[in-house]
């Protein structure tokens, strides 16, 4: 028999189904369409500008795309963006608890408005080995990239070329 499509019902309907459903089922809550997706790591981008200046901006919307690349969803306003698309590089870095405050600043300023954002922040970078893109020295874990492609809907995809890792993460 052929199978039937599957067509997903209008949410309303879904969440009306939960609730007659109640007895004796744990119930789920229904939210709709979000972009919620936890845990979500907050990464740190680093990029060089045409200078050779170093920038860090927190990204949410990005990860891991394939076997060896990362997709970053990065507004084409920003100068992270404008950088790598120059440099052809970045490095990914997680931002952690202990750097909690540093972090935040990268997310709320851009090195559009402020020249030395990175050590208004208070990281400091080394230049990887690899690529041309700062290392923050102070999180633990770095995935350094090679932009390969910007798909056409302005998404970045970076090869992962090294991932370096302070010892003080490895045991
Ligand atoms: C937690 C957090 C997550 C963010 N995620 C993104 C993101 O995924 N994409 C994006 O374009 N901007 C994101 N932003 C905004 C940029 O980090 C912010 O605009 C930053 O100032 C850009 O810096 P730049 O112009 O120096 O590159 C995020 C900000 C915060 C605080």
């Amino acid at each position: 028999m052929a199978r039937m499509p599957f067509t997903s019902p209008p949410y309303s309907a879904v969440s009306e189904s939960r609730a007659i459903n109640k007895g004796g089922f744990k119930m789920r809550k229904d939210f709709g369409k979000k972009t919620w997706f936890y845990p979500l790591p907050v990464l740190i981008v680093g990029s060089y500008d045409e200078n050779g200046k170093a920038d860090a901006m927190n990204a949410a919307w990005g990860g891991i795309y394939d076997q060896d690349h990362v997709i970053l969803c990065l507004s084409a306003n920003h100068k992270t963006t404008q950088n790598i698309k120059a440099s052809g590089a970045f490095t990914v870095s997680f931002a952690d608890l202990a750097h909690l405050v540093e972090a935040d600043y990268g997310g709320l300023v851009s090195a559009n408005d402020v020249g030395d954002k990175l050590e208004k922040a208070g990281f400091h970078a080394t230049r990887s080995l690899l690529v041309d893109a700062p290392v923050i020295e102070e999180l633990p874990m770095t995935l350094e990239c090679r932009l390969v492609k910007v798909n056409e809907d302005g998404k970045l995809i970076g090869e992962i070329i090294n991932v370096s890792a302070d010892e003080s993460i490895l045991n």
